[in-house]
């Protein structure tokens, strides 16, 4: 009898899948796709921290993640704009490894989009006096008096529109791996200006 084929059997089945993480993930907030890792290239070497992702555009193939404009990784970026993401999908037992090249949109209509429909809550990581990472003496939020434990008005959030900034990262390489106790899986997907290549690597 014939072997019945699983989605983790074709190299189309396993990139609708990962179209679907991804897009769960800009959705859902406590979708382990929510908070990839985000690395870039620093004077010290490979630098990495938690992010949240924000959106996914197809067929742009685009990943976007918000930021204060004074952070170090802005700087990295501007040095190198080569990025890479890291995914991991605790559950499902499922790593994917993105990289690609990232631009910075600050004053446009891009970040003006993306600003819109920024929480007030969200908008509070951008209201910091000093730039984030800044030496202090005490343990201290970095937020100015008048927002201690309070949240920002709309009108008061618009003065940090100037420190937000959006990261979008249009991809060209994933590799995806699966754990599964009856055979691993993994598959790399690159593309080039001839379109998708796609094949099997050995897990
Ligand atoms: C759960 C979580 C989510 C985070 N999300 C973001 C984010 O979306 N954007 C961001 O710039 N920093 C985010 N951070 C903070 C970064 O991990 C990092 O500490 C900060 O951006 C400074 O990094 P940099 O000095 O490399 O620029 C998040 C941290 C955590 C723990």
């Amino acid at each position: 009898m014939k072997k019945k084929q699983s989605k983790w059997d074709m190299l189309d089945g396993v990139l609708m899948q990962i179209w679907k993480m991804l897009k769960r993930g800009v959705s859902h907030f406590n979708d382990p796709f929510h908070w990839p890792v985000l690395g870039t290239t620093g004077k010290r070497g490979i630098s990495l921290r938690t992010v949240i992702l924000r959106q996914f555009l197809l067929p742009e193939r685009i990943l976007v993640c918000h930021t204060d404009a004074r952070a170090d990784k802005v700087q990295e970026i501007s040095n190198s704009d080569k990025v890479s993401w890291l995914f991991y999908h605790p559950k499902r037992k499922v790593q994917l490894r993105i990289s690609g090249h990232a631009t910075l949109h600050v004053d446009d209509q891009f970040a003006d989009e993306q600003w819109a429909v920024t929480k007030i809550t969200s908008r509070l990581n951008y209201c910091t006096t000093e730039p984030p990472g800044t030496p202090i003496d005490q343990p201290l939020s970095g937020l100015p008096d008048f927002l201690l434990r309070k949240v920002p008005t709309l009108l008061e959030s618009e003065k940090s529109r100037k420190n937000f900034m959006v990261i979008a990262c249009r991809f060209d390489s994933m590799d995806w791996l699966i754990l599964r106790t009856l055979g691993n899986r993994r598959a790399r997907f690159d593309w080039d200006q001839n379109g998708l290549n796609a094949t099997w690597l050995t897990p």
